[in-house]
């Protein structure tokens, strides 16, 4: 009779489930092992399917050649035991002022997101791809500079989640946000954000990672136009490795202590095996400095196997970040750095500084460690800069004595 019930509540929302189990399965366990959608066709939103979807059955299969058509936001955290098989594709349509208005906000760095997923062992695979149709945006923000822009994909409050095997594409804002997660793995990856027009894909970070724990990150391709891994406040215990990142700002540390009263921490942190092409930055940690900002603690960071290519800044600490040298001498950062190590680094910058180690005065950088660096410049010789830092390790030769302000 549960059975008929479900039947008749599904065809009145429209979705089309297929029931996949046996069919044995007692009233109480009422969940659906595998349900399959069906795009709902021209002008339809298939939003409400979706998200009945998730809540009725333990499997959500978008198959091959679907498309749905993604046109209100999705909450799906909450719920545990959770797969979505995406095959096909879902599309975020570029309603501007529907998801200005009703994103899912976040007051860290003012973000919205057209997506919360969450909850307890949760996967999403599949091979399909999540469209985020970015260009509308990326027109529109090139004319509107405070345009709120969604990211495609949070994981909020999300334990032991699983995103394998996806494509995304050209997101509005930020591809990624990891809010509150902890065991979270991406794997197998592709990234794209490409503009056709002459306005780029602003602010398309890869990943980035907010108050979250044990998150892993690797065999992924990443093409964008921001950074390609960010470790925002409060990201412990991370793995990034095998990355193929292109066009980005790099895999960074920060920005960190930017607002007062807040303490940040990035902490045992590894990124290894990374290639990074036509790239602003390698390898980068960034703290804000001046009076009024924020503090926090970076520690026990490697740096591991970068192989760059026509990367601006290969090797980046930044401790006075956003801030005048007058004003990081007055008031130098109190986010401070520790058990740093950029080891075995690679490759070509575009301008003749390949590694910038600038630390706010007063020792607020320690154990900084640098190891194989055999970097090269388009022409001439490769400067390596450094100010304020003991350094040790194979590379410390490179330097000429720190600057000390
Ligand atoms: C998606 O759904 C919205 C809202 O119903 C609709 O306006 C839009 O035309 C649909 N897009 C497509 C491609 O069907
Ligand atoms: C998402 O849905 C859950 C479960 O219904 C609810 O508790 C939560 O408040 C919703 N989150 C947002 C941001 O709307
Ligand atoms: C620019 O974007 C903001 C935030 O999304 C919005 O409030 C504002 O109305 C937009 N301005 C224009 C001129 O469209
Ligand atoms: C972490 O999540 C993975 C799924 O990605 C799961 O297989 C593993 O058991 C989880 N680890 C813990 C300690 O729960
Ligand atoms: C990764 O980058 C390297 C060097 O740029 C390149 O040789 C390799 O083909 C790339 N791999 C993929 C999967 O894009
Ligand atoms: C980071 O964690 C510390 C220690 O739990 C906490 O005091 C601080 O407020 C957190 N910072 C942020 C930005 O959440
Ligand atoms: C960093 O790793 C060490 C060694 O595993 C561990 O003792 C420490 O608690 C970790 N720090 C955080 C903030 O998780
Ligand atoms: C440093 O972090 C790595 C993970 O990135 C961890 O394996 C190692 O135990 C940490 N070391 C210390 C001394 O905390
Ligand atoms: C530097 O490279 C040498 C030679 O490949 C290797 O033996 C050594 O372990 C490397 N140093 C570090 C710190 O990885
Ligand atoms: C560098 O080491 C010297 C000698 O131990 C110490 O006096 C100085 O404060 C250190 N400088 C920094 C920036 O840590």
């Amino acid at each position: 009779m549960r059975k008929t019930l479900l039947s008749f509540l599904f065809a009145l929302s429209g979705l089309h489930a297929a029931l996949a189990d046996a069919p044995s399965r007692t009233v109480q366990n009422v969940a659906r092992a595998s349900c399959t959608l069906t795009a709902l066709g021209s002008g339809k939103d298939d939003s409400p399917q979706l998200l009945t979807a998730w809540q009725a059955c333990s499997t959500v299969v978008v198959p091959v050649g679907t498309t749905l058509n993604i046109s209100t936001r999705l909450n799906m955290t909450g719920l545990s035991n959770k797969h979505l098989s995406l095959q096909g594709t879902m599309r975020f349509n570029p309603n501007i002022p529907y998801w200005t208005a009703n994103g899912f906000p976040f007051t860290f760095q003012t973000q919205i997101t057209f997506w919360i997923l969450g909850g307890t062992n949760i996967v999403v695979d599949g091979g399909g791809t999540l469209d985020g149709a970015g260009q509308l945006w990326y027109d529109t923000f090139a004319s509107n500079s405070s345009l709120l822009r969604p990211i495609i994909m949070t994981i909020f409050q999300g334990t032991n989640v699983l995103v394998q095997n996806i494509k995304m594409l050209n997101s509005p804002e930020w591809f990624n946000l990891v809010n509150e997660g902890k065991n979270v793995t991406f794997s197998g990856m592709t990234l794209t954000a490409a503009s056709t027009s002459s306005h780029g894909a602003a602010n398309t970070d890869g990943w980035d990672i907010y108050r979250s724990d044990t998150v892993v990150i690797k065999d992924s391709v990443i093409t964008n136009g921001d950074d390609c891994v960010s470790f925002k406040p409060n990201s412990t215990n991370i793995l990034v490795s095998n990355l193929n990142c292109t066009g980005s700002h790099g895999i960074s540390v920060g920005s960190l202590g930017q607002f007062a009263g807040m303490f940040d921490i990035v902490e045992n942190v590894t990124a290894t095996n990374i290639h990074m092409s036509n790239a602003q930055n390698g390898a980068r940690i960034k703290a804000w400095a001046g009076s009024g900002v924020g503090s926090g603690i970076v520690k026990n960071i490697t740096f591991n196997n970068f192989i760059e290519s026509k990367v601006d800044n290969p090797v980046v600490i930044d401790q006075c970040y956003m801030t005048s040298a007058a004003d990081c001498a007055e008031f130098p950062s109190n986010t401070f750095i520790q058990d740093v190590f950029f080891t075995t680094i690679s490759g070509t910058s575009t301008g003749s500084t390949v590694a910038s180690l600038a630390c706010s005065p007063g020792a607020r950088c320690s154990d900084i460690n640098v190891n194989n660096f055999t970097l090269t410049p388009p022409s001439g010789t490769a400067k390596y800069v450094c100010q304020n830092v003991n350094l040790t390790g194979n590379a410390k030769a490179l330097f000429p004595a720190c600057t000390v302000t």
